[in-house]
């Protein structure tokens, strides 16, 4: 599995002026591959990582999932995609706060047909990130760090081929965000690929490769 960023621009009308953000971005993971993206605020991190999500539509340019434009697939194709070959992890809270934590990390299962034990993986996985006690809480009575690690089990929950994590570890305290990055680099190395934007300079040890956004490009 592959998942490639050809010659990727991305441009806003901000004002009077058309902006570029990304300026010919090229980008190659493959599953088991463990990447970081660094970068000032506002040079277009979370723009990337929207436009590899299929959430937003890049200016030119292709995203390619093992060859396949993902912006030329049908809705329910994109969707497909969405749902079963990346897990998301958004920079702000997505968390739903009218479900409790247990009921978010199982929906992306549901939103499918598929066969599997939704609820023993996603008590597993909280597990894995040390809020399974929170299991039937609602959202609304936790910390921004425990909202954090929901939304990381949520991406989890399908198993997908590469996951997509925008700051996962910004609410973290340093020892939670090493125990994020445990949980990656082991996802890695049974054949996740992880994308993984941050500032937190910790943490770049333990990538594969790094990768710096700066003026558009990518070095
Ligand atoms: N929908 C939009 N319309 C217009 N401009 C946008 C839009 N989304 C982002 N931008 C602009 O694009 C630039 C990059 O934003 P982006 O959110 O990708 O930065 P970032 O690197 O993720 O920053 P941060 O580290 O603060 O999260 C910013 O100048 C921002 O104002
Ligand atoms: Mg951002």
């Amino acid at each position: 599995m592959i998942l490639e960023v050809k010659n990727l621009i991305k441009e806003y009308i901000q004002g009077d002026d058309l902006t570029r953000v990304l300026d010919d971005v090229n980008l190659s993971v493959t599953n088991g591959e463990f990447i970081i993206i660094t970068g000032r605020s506002g040079s277009g991190k979370t723009t990337l990582l929207n436009i590899m999500a299929g959430l937003t539509f890049p200016s030119s340019g292709k995203v390619l999932f093992s060859g396949q434009d993902i912006f030329s697939l049908t809705d329910k194709e994109l969707s497909a995609y969405r749902n079963s070959k990346i897990g998301f992890i958004p920079q702000v809270s997505s968390v739903l706060s009218n479900l409790t934590v247990l009921d978010n990390v199982r929906l992306p299962f549901f939103l499918m047909k598929r066969q599997g034990d939704p609820t023993g993986e996603a008590v597993k996985i909280l597990g894995m990130l040390g809020i399974e006690k929170l299991m039937e809480k609602s959202p609304k009575r936790l910390s921004g760090g425990q909202l954090k690690r929901v939304a990381i089990a949520r991406a989890m929950i399908n198993k997908p081929d590469f996951i997509l994590a925008d700051e996962p570890t910004s609410d973290l305290d340093d020892q939670t965000a090493m125990e994020i990055i445990k949980v990656f680099t082991e996802l890695a190395v049974n054949g996740t690929g992880i994308i993984m934007i941050t500032h937190d300079l910790e943490t770049l040890g333990h990538a594969n490769k790094q990768y710096n956004l700066i003026g558009g490009h990518l070095t």
